[in-house]
């Protein structure tokens, strides 16, 4: 089953509500929230507020990615905003095993997430305890980056650990997905596509979203 995750990072900031039931309408999966401090990531986007404001407004699955320094100072803000996900960076945190238990006894699926320089072999000893990993295929902070193919390896080795220890974890893949590069990172296993631009900025989402989809689904890994 492949998941599509289409960004707000892409929506029309002016319009938030109308741009998520619009996607929502086109047959998304998740909404995927970009949460960025400007320390982490040299941008700053939108936080607890905003997400709360839309969550009556959307049954979406709130995907919430923390682009955020020591994010165990606001993951409670994100709980109460109606977060149904959050992820946040291990290399943003102290103590990602303290913040797992936090955000799971409260309810919320939790993931962690690595950048382009972290290897695959920091997040292997979470895998068992969350319930998505995210691997980003460009650098945090920006939306409409060119994918890097060089992530590949990195998540094909996260679904063979995972698929060896028959886990429960999703792959989540963020950056760059449009209809040429979803069949790319599920034939290396992912299955959760985050897509900003491809999707916004789409004349026909909904055309958009099955796209993706079809081009991920029609070549699986195996
Ligand atoms: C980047 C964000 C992404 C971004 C994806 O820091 O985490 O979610 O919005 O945007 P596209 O799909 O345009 O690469
Ligand atoms: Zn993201």
């Amino acid at each position: 089953m492949i998941y599509i995750a289409p960004s707000l990072l892409a929506a029309d900031f002016t319009r938030l509500g109308e741009d998520t039931a619009r996607i929502e309408a086109a047959g998304a999966d998740f909404l995927h929230l970009d949460v960025m401090d400007g320390i982490f990531v040299p941008n700053i986007s939108f936080g607890p507020a905003v997400i709360g404001a839309l969550r009556p407004q959307s049954k979406l699955v709130f995907d919430v990615h923390l682009m955020i320094t020591a994010p165990e100072r606001y993951v409670d803000r994100f709980i109460k905003a109606g977060a149904d996900i959050i992820s946040f960076h291990l290399e943003a945190c102290e103590d990602p095993a303290a913040l797992i238990k936090t955000i799971k006894a409260a309810g919320v699926k939790a993931a962690v997430a690595i950048s382009p320089d972290t290897p695959a072999e920091a997040i292997i000893p979470y895998l068992a305890d969350v319930d998505m990993a995210l691997i980003m295929t460009v650098y945090p902070g920006f939306g409409g980056q060119k994918f890097m193919a060089d992530m590949l390896p990195k998540i094909k080795a996260v679904r063979e650990y995972v698929d060896k220890n028959s886990l429960d974890c999703l792959i989540q893949v963020d950056g760059g997905i449009d209809v040429a590069t979803a069949p790319l990172v599920s034939a290396a296993g992912a299955n959760v596509l985050v897509a900003g631009s491809a999707v916004f900025h789409a004349d026909d989402a909904k055309k958009k979203i099955a796209d993706i989809r079809s081009a991920a689904a029609n070549n699986l890994y195996k």
